[in-house]
Order: C-alpha cells, then structure tokens, then sequence
C-alpha cells in the first residue's frame, strides 16, 4: 500500500522536498505480500547507516504508475538527509533526532511495469524517467501527473537517470532566477559536477558566452561540454580576475557576496544554487546567505538570489528533449549498485564528483545480495542537537533576564530612589548576545565577531553609564522589534527622570 504524496515544493531549504514528498511508507507486509529491496536508514550518521532492506513493493493508485527502476542518480541532498546536516534542516522537516523519511533516492529512470486505472499518459513497456523519493529501490509509484516524464529513446537509463535534480536546478537557476539572455556573459563556479556539466551546456544552449571554474583535471571536461574559456581555481585566483559577469551560478558556496558583487556587472545577478559540506553542520550557506544578502542588497546595485528547485513534468519534458536533440549529454564519473549506495554517497559527498554519479538496478544483482537490516545506533548528534538548542534558549532568554536581575539590583544600591532601566538592561543584554550570535550565524569569521562584541559590549558599557544615545543604539541594533516599542516607552519615561534629577533643585521645585 502506498500513498503518493505532493512532489512539488515544501516550503524548505534545502531542495530535498522540492523533488519528492515523503517516500512511500514502509508498512510491515503479510507473507502474501510482494516484496522489494531498497535503500533505507532509520538514523542519522555517516553513509555507513544505509541498509539494504526488504520492505514491501509499492502498488500503484489509480493515478500512479509503478516503475521498475533501471537506473537512479545520486545527489548532495541524499548525504544532506543521511547526516542529517545542517542540523538546522531537522527542525524544518528531516525529523530532529531521527530521519521523518527512511526511505532515499529521488531520481530515477526505469521502465513502466503497471498503471493504475485513470492513467492515460503511460503505459506499461513506456521508458520514463523523473524524481520520487525512495528512489534507492528495486520500484517506485509516482503520480503520472508529476515528476515523470517519458525518456527520450537515444539516450540510456543511466544517463536519464542523472538529469533531474541536477538537470532542473541548472536550468531554473539560469532562466528563472538569472534571466539568463543570449550574448550575456555567465560564469559557473563548480562547472564540473552534477548541477555544473548540466548548466554549463544549457548556458550555451541559451547562446550565453560560457566560463566554468573548476579544478585542473576537468578542465578538458569542461571545455569539451561547451564552455568558452575555463578557469583552473587550483591556479587562478577567480576574485582576481578583471573580468565581470551578467549571472554568476555558484554551485560551491565558497566565495563571499561581497568577492562575488566584485565579478558582476552593474546590474549582474549572482544564483546561488547550493554550497558547503558535510562539515558545515549547524546552518549551512542556503541558511545563512539569504541573510546576508538581505543585509547587503539596499547598499549594491547588483541581485543575489537564491534558488529553491522545483521539480515538475514540464521542465523535465524540456530537458528530455534536449538529449533527444543531442544538445545536452549527461556527463557520468562513477557508477555503484544499489548495495553500494553507502560507498557512492561516501563518494560524492567528498565534494568533487566529476558530473554525475550512477546507482545501477540490475535485478538480477539486485537478487543475488543479502540484505541487513539497520540497526538503530547513532546517538552522539541528537544530544549535541538537544543541548545546543537549550543552549541557545538558556542564552538568548534565561541569561539576559539574570544579568539583568543583578544589574538592576546593583543600581538600586547605589542609586537609592532613582529607577533602574530593567527592560533596557534586558533587550541591551539580549542585543550584546544576539550581537555575537549574528556573527556566528553569519559565519563572518573570528575577526567580524571580536568586532561584533567590541561593538556590543561598548555600548552596553556606556548604556550602564546612563547614557541615552548608548541605549538608543543598542536598542535599534539589538534588531528586536519588542525591544523597539518597550524601550522606547521606558527611554522617553527614564529620560524625562534623569532630567528632572539632574536639574538644580531651585529648578526642580520651581
Ligand atoms: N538549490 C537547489 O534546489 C539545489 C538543487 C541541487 C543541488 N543543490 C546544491 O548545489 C550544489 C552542487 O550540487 P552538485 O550536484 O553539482 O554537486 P557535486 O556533483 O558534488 O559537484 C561538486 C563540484 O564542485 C566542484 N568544486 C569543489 N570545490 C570547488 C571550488 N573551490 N571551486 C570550484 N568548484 C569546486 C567540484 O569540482 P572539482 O572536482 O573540479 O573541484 C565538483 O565538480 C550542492 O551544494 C547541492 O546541495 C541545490
């Protein structure tokens, strides 16, 4: 039994559940019931979690076909979901100390092998290929209105199998996000993996004068699939170049906003489709650069967007037929079976795939492998998880309300019959912490953050002082709309006091 959930976009950032929607559920079969194998894991870890299991073959509903998968490719969201990472992901919907979601896989491309009874578009026999999850698996069940689409006959299961993921992100990062227009200069960092071979020959297709970055060994690769001049970042430092770019399509995430406003034109526009590794736990870039695009956009003429793919039948239709037209040819590095799933994940997440790695479904390899149930293991990153997030719950609320108590407490002693600040004292705290965390959460480097507190931490010091302006400051950086209104209530309130108490007293009984 099997439900087939929304494909399209969830509101997430990571572009995991823009391709899938939940895999279909595992429920424990009767002996009578048809079997599969597939990929499953039930705890966050390395790849070395993933298990080869039997669990129950999926039956199409009356709009699902049932595919017989051929072919599956993998992608940096399958180690994104395996470890779990950016932690941050698991409150959005990975599931915070144990996957939501066991199953793994989304693109595939196999051979139709049962419809349900509205189906009109398949039938059984039909080649397809498309994005479902639990793609990892001798069969998926995927709603022939979605993510599916026939395969075009000139090309093999493997290479259909790579596009759509990769295939869709380079083509929506480029015509939707970056407007991509003929003649206009485009530049790829990370032209040579899965998103980059893809966008680097649909760039051209758009008649753009292409520059890839890569390292020395897929140089000739990149050149070979349509770029127009490549850059070597083993050897040419990319921020130094006098060049400058209309669209700049970064698949890497290891230039600043500010190194990559300094190679677009004027009005150039920089997508940002992905980023970081599997050292990158807490936030990741698709996290952290919107906010600092958001922060940077009012003061430069150039756009940073963000791109969130979305996987649907039209866009896979068009990719589909340009391999049928010859125009876009998948580019293959490695190919694993579906039992070596961990090892092609362990691969891939090293960060320099050379295009797209393959997961082959041969049955009757599949046949011959023993499965072994997972274990459940892995406990050292939900408590790590649980302590953080109390962490910061403790730091940004329970400690600014202490210090604040104390503070408070001490000015009342040597202040007799003057009022403290107490919400200033609180928000300002508050600030000083959020002032530092926003560094960290910028990932803006040891010396933003020493900056960071430097700031903070003095105009906290002249706010205990009394002084107005400090307060006023630190109440607008503290970037805090409830510190906003409260404190400009007490600030107008305390200042009319300390005013009052600082007039001489013929003018004050006057
Ligand atoms: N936003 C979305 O909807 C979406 C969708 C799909 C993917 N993504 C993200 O997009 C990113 C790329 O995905 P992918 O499938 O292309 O990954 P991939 O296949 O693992 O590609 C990695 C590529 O990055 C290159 N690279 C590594 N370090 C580099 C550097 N310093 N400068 C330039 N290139 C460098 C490598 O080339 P060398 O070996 O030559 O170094 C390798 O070819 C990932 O972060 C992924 O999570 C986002």
């Amino acid at each position: 039994m099997t439900t087939n959930h929304s494909p399209a976009f969830v509101a997430t950032c990571l572009a995991a559940f823009l391709f899938a929607g939940p895999a279909p559920a595992q429920v424990p079969g009767t002996n009578a019931a048809p079997r599969m194998k597939a990929v499953v894991y039930h705890d966050y870890g390395s790849p070395d979690v993933l298990r080869l299991e039997e669990i129950e073959k999926p039956v199409p509903n009356d709009h699902q076909i049932l595919v017989r998968v051929r072919a599956a490719s993998v992608n940096p969201l399958e180690w994104h979901y395996v470890r779990g990472s950016p932690y941050i992901a698991r409150l959005i919907g990975f599931g915070l100390l144990k996957p939501e979601v066991t199953r793994l896989g989304v693109d595939f491309a196999g051979t139709v092998e049962a419809v349900g009874r509205s189906v009109t578009r398949f039938k059984p026999g039909d080649e397809v290929f498309g994005g479902r999850t639990g793609a990892f698996a001798e069969y998926v069940a995927v709603l022939e209105d979605r993510g599916v689409a026939l395969k075009p006959t000139n090309v093999t299961f493997e290479q259909a199998a790579s596009v759509p993921i990769a295939g869709i992100t380079a083509l929506q990062a480029l015509r939707d996000k970056g407007k991509i227009q003929p003649g206009q200069k485009v530049l790829i960092n990370g032209a040579s993996g899965g998103v980059g071979t893809f966008a680097v020959q649909l760039a051209k297709s758009f008649g753009a004068d292409v520059t890839g970055v890569c390292s020395t060994r897929n140089v000739g690769m990149v050149r070979s699939i349509g770029a127009d001049q490549v850059i070597d970042y083993t050897r040419e430092d990319l921020t130094k170049t006098d060049q400058h770019y209309d669209l700049i399509l970064d698949n890497v995430g290891n230039h600043s906003l500010l190194e990559w406003k300094g190679l677009l034109k004027p009005k150039g526009i920089l997508v940002t489709v992905g980023g970081g590794g599997p050292n990158d736990r807490w936030m990741g870039t698709f996290f952290t650069r919107p906010i600092k695009a958001l922060i940077l956009s009012p003061f430069v003429s150039q756009k940073f967007e963000m791109l969130l793919a979305e996987l649907n039948k039209s866009d896979l239709t068009i990719l589909g037929d340009l391999m049928q037209a010859g125009k876009l040819k998948p580019v293959i590095d490695r190919r694993y079976s579906l039992n070596e799933v961990p090892q092609a994940i362990g691969y891939l997440e090293k960060g320099h795939a050379r295009g797209k790695v393959i997961i082959t479904v041969d049955p009757e390899q599949v046949a011959a492998v023993t499965v072994h149930p997972a274990s459940s293991t892995n406990t050292v990153a939900p408590v790590l998880i649980i302590l953080a997030f109390i962490g910061i719950v403790v730091g940004v609320t329970i400690v600014p309300i202490v210090v604040a108590f104390v503070l408070n407490r001490r000015f009342q002693r040597s202040n007799p019959g003057k009022r403290p600040y107490r919400w200033g004292n609180y928000f300002s705290i508050q600030a000083f912490i959020g002032g530092i965390a926003l560094g960290i959460l910028l990932e803006a480097g040891v010396g933003a953050m020493i900056a960071f507190a430097v700031i903070y931490g003095t105009l906290a010091w002249f706010f205990a002082q009394r002084r107005h302006w400090a307060w006023i400051t630190l109440t607008i950086l503290s970037l805090n709309p409830i510190a906003w209104i409260i404190n400009s209530i007490y600030l107008r309130k305390r200042w009319a006091e300390d005013s009052a108490a600082a007039r001489p007293a013929y003018a004050r009984t006057a």
